[in-house]
């Protein structure tokens, strides 16, 4: 895995938004793998900030979100959907109906988690897979456990997970328990991988990441077995290595 270590969050999320700007630019027709949480955030803004700038073209770009809450409707405020709008989707010109997240309130999981399956297949995979890491090791809602040949599936969220994202919500009563997640399978799937992962709080993951043989008691430990991932982490996240 290639790691990159810059100075702080602002730099790190300027190197990922120019990363995906010259794979755009490359192949106008980039299919992008999109993650959510804090992480991005950063990343979407400088990503806004450049196709502003220099009028970059994602009319023919579609993307793949990692993850969502199942019970939540695209329009809760918390949905995934809502953050994708939010932060990236309403701010440049990536057609909506090639904007795909998981329907996370549907009747019949199984078959969403199919549907999504085949969707990233006709979409011809993805292109490049953004990913934050969680403070346990998890990528998208792959918990510690889930192994190298999961798929899109519906998951439970363990309990550090579910108070880490309580920030998001009223209370930690309201945070929905599971999720559909793309599997560390579909993520290996894709042509490239770019990891963020900044302050203290994710150094130990980092550290576990990168330096443990791969296991599936750390998902993102799984990601060595890809042979193009480039790791952004910022000094503070870099600090156990
Ligand atoms: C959630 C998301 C992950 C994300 C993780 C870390 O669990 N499903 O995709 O990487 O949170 O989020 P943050 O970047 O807020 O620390």
């Amino acid at each position: 895995m290639k790691l990159v270590i810059v100075k702080d969050y602002a730099e790190l999320s300027r190197k990922a938004a120019e990363l995906l700007v010259s794979e755009v630019k490359a192949n106008p027709k980039t299919v992008f793998g999109l993650a959510t949480g804090g992480t991005p955030v950063g990343m979407y803004r400088e990503l806004i900030k450049l196709s502003q700038a220099a009028s970059i073209d994602f009319s023919q770009a579609s993307s793949f979100n990692l993850d969502e809450y199942v019970g939540l409707s695209s329009t809760h405020p918390q949905s995934y959907r809502s953050y994708m709008q939010e932060n990236l989707f309403n701010h440049i010109n990536i057609p909506t109906e090639k904007t795909h997240v998981p329907v996370g309130n549907t009747t019949d999981h199984l078959a969403e988690c199919a549907r999504y399956e085949e969707a990233i297949r006709l979409a011809g995979g993805i292109d490049i897979q953004v990913l934050g890491i969680g403070n346990n090791g998890h990528i998208g809602f792959n918990e510690p456990g889930s192994p190298a040949d999961s798929v899109t599936r519906v998951v439970k969220l363990t309990d550090s997970t579910i108070e880490a994202n309580a920030r998001y919500f009223d209370s930690v009563d309201h945070v929905p328990t599971q999720a559909v997640s793309m599997g560390i399978n579909t993520i290996l799937g894709a042509k490239k991988v770019v990891l963020l992962a900044s302050g203290e709080a994710k150094a130990e993951a980092v550290r576990l990441m990168l330096e443990e043989e791969p296991t599936a008691d750390v998902p993102a430990s799984l990601l060595q077995l890809h042979r193009d991932v480039t790791v952004i982490v910022d000094q503070e996240a870099a600090s156990k290595l």
